[in-house]
């Protein structure tokens, strides 16, 4: 028994650890996210019910071990160098000169070029196929042990090679090096939540990257969206290593670790190419997902490159080119006050205009009050204003030397600068409120959160018409938008038959809109479409959600103390009761209707589907399923109302015995549907 249900649970990692690889690393993922959380929910139970069969190894470990008081320090094997840094071709050109005289006359050379990313080293340890160890870079000889936090990233390999299919044998010992990153297009957002949860927000991605994997509580850096690249071979044991950093790379890449898209990387076959490769760079860096800050272009010929020797810490092999720095001094003018949808009060920098990477910046985030204060930034300071990716410019620090004397602190801001209440600070928390809710300025940002992309998209709706017809005093709240007046809506400036009529039309298809997005809409705090979705596929309708106390919602995965609070306090009050009644009037969808749903046969019914069944494959099983209003779930409880088993059922029958499930099979499933 025991030894059926050990070759299930290594089965089902394995195919687990595969589909992460197919989706963080391959970004090809060929399963569905639902098809993957039923693999997982499955093994998730068998480990909790076979708790001395866990590994490390387990992509179930990656939610974050135990915290630990202080991190190990670990010995590098090799020293974990640093690369000499050119910030012009003319400098690339030199260092290849001085490399020549060290080489016998006529050596010609190629090169790899890749991405520089400004993220955090990490050495990587594998024995027998097997992550064992993961390291910071440290001083370069010692580093900190951070295994149970890179456990937690999904395109970390726990076991290579990944693909199981592969004819690759790991070696006996490896040790690899990358880089770990936080995705651009995450870091807005995150440093948006960690300001509203009152948490510390961080000045760059790299920060975060760094402050994330140097949590002491993995659970923390598992809810951080880090990932990483991977660059070379640090050590290696057993059959030698490749001769060329373009194999190397390749060997990386076939054993399943993350590399840059292959496009990114570029063999030179000569060094005159590196031209035109880095002002093409230049033209595209701010358009990755990553922060790069250069080029690393590398002597293709490994032994050749490192038979050059080291420059203090720099092997002469490679060196870094630079990009031209995204950062400026300029002026802080003034510091305005915005107002958010929530109320925060958020200061925001109005600079001198200063063109940095060929764009003018004229504004950038100041995050709050608290950053301004730890920063000592004041009014008339010489600042160093950063562009990083796509990412709103912002302040990373005033250059005090440059003071005149006559700069002026930032004061805090005493009152809304919309309405004039008076400005809060919630307990515990560092932004600043303005806590009047009939506030103009609020009421735009939540209409323009409401008809926003993935809430209600309404397309024809922009953030000047919602402003516009809040100052002509024709909506007071979100779900007067859907009982604006024609005529009303034609006698305003600029509002021709044609605008009015395409606005009205996407007001009234947004009526259809799925709940998920109304309830995004709404703007609860910590309730955003992923949050949204784990709740109204749990609870089925807004009416349920309103039902629910603080105590039911922590029941559903996903949802912690801090969000079923919000959700509570948020439909406690009466103003968003009479708003829920307004929109409800108006015909906006209250209940999920399941995508493909046609009748509901099976409503309220939570079916498990395992082994092979006669005629219908899960999927196809699955969607009849569906098709009829029932939900579909990976692994048996006591919340399971049928277990659909065909043949080779495994653990999930003996579960289903265990907890009384009916067992179905395909043809009494195909009763139950026919009417
Ligand atoms: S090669 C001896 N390749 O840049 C090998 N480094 O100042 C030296 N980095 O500390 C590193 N991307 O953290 C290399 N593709 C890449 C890199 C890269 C980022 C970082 C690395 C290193 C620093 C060099």
């Amino acid at each position: 028994m025991s030894m059926q249900i050990e070759t299930e649970i290594n089965q089902l990692r394995e195919e687990i650890n595969y589909h992460l690889y197919r989706y963080h690393v391959l970004d090809a993922p060929v399963i569905s996210d639902a098809e993957y959380d039923a693999l997982y929910a499955e093994l998730l139970a068998l480990e909790q019910a076979h708790p001395d069969l866990i590994t490390p190894d387990s992509p179930t470990q990656r939610t974050g071990a135990a915290p630990v008081s202080a991190f190990e320090k670990v010995v590098h094997p090799a020293p974990i160098l640093s690369l000499a840094s050119a910030h012009s071709l003319a400098e690339v050109y030199a260092w290849r000169a001085r490399i020549g005289r060290l080489l016998p006359d006529d050596t010609a050379l190629d090169y790899v070029v890749e991405p520089k990313i400004d993220g955090l080293t990490v050495v990587l340890t594998y024995r027998e196929g097997l992550f064992v160890q993961g390291a910071t870079r440290g001083n370069g000889e010692v580093g900190e042990d951070v295994s149970q936090n890179l456990r937690t990233l999904a395109a970390l390999p726990r076991r290579i090679p990944v693909d199981p299919g592969s004819p690759l044998r790991p070696p006996a010992y490896l040790v690899v090096r990358g880089e770990v990153f936080f995705p651009l297009d995450r870091f807005a957002a995150f440093n948006e939540a960690q300001m509203a949860a009152g948490e510390r927000i961080y000045m760059n991605p790299r920060n975060a990257a760094s402050g994330s994997l140097r949590q002491l509580d993995p659970q923390i850096t598992a809810a951080r969206p880090l990932t990483l690249f991977c660059y070379d071979f640090v050590a290696w044991e057993g059959e030698g290593v490749p001769p060329t950093q373009a194999a190397r790379l390749q060997l990386l890449r076939d054993l399943g670790f993350p590399l840059p898209p292959a496009g990114d990387i570029t063999p030179l076959t000569a060094l005159e190419q590196i031209d035109d490769l880095y002002a093409q760079w230049i033209a595209r860096r701010n358009q990755l997902n990553y922060e790069v800050d250069g080029l690393v272009i590398k002597i293709n010929d490994r032994p050749l490159a490192d038979s050059l020797g080291y420059v203090g810490k720099d092997p002469r092999g490679a060196l870094a080119l630079k990009f031209p720095a995204q950062e400026k001094n300029t002026k802080l003018l003034n510091v305005v006050v915005n107002v958010g949808r929530t109320g925060v009060l958020a200061p925001a920098a109005e600079l001198e205009p200063v063109e940095i990477g060929g764009v003018v910046v004229k504004n950038a985030t100041l995050h709050n009050y608290d950053e301004i204060a730890r920063k000592d930034i004041r009014l008339g300071d010489t600042v160093v204003v950063k562009r990083a990716g796509d990412v709103i410019p912002y302040i990373v620090g005033p250059v005090v030397e440059l003071r005149q004397g006559d700069e002026r602190v930032i004061e805090l801001p005493t009152h809304c600068p919309a309405c004039g209440a008076p400005a809060g600070r919630v307990p515990g928390e560092v932004a600043l409120y303005c806590d009047n809710p009939a506030c103009p300025a609020q009421l735009v940002r939540r209409v323009e959160y409401f008809v926003s992309r993935g809430a209600m998209d309404i397309e024809t709706f922009g953030a000047q018409t919602a402003a516009l017809l809040i100052e002509q005093g024709l909506i007071h709240d979100v779900a007067d938008i859907y009982t604006l007046d024609r005529s009303a809506l034609l006698a305003l400036e600029g509002f021709q038959e044609k605008k009015v009529d395409n606005l009205l039309a996407g007001i009234e298809a947004s009526k259809q809109a799925p709940a998920g997005r109304l309830l995004t809409a709404l703007g609860i705090r910590f309730v955003g479409s992923v949050v949204a979705g784990l709740l109204l596929d749990d609870l089925g309708s807004l009416d349920a959600l309103a039902a629910a106390d603080e105590a039911r919602l922590m029941t559903i995965e996903g949802i912690g103390p801090q969000t079923a609070a919000a959700v509570v306090a948020w439909f406690a009050d009466e103003r968003h009761q009479h708003l829920l009644h307004k929109l409800r009037q108006a015909g906006l969808q209250f209940a999920l209707t399941r995508p493909g749903q046609t009748l509901d046969t099976l409503a309220g019914l939570t079916f498990v589907i395992t082994g092979t069944l006669p005629t219908l494959t899960r999927e196809e099983a699955k969607a009849l399923i569906e098709q009829h209003g029932g939900k579909v779930t990976g692994a048996v409880s006591k919340n399971t109302s049928y277990l659909l088993a065909g043949e080779k059922a495994g653990s999930k029958l003996a579960k289903a015995g265990q907890l009384g499930v009916p067992i179905l099979d395909e043809a009494a499933l195909r009763a139950m549907l026919s009417p």
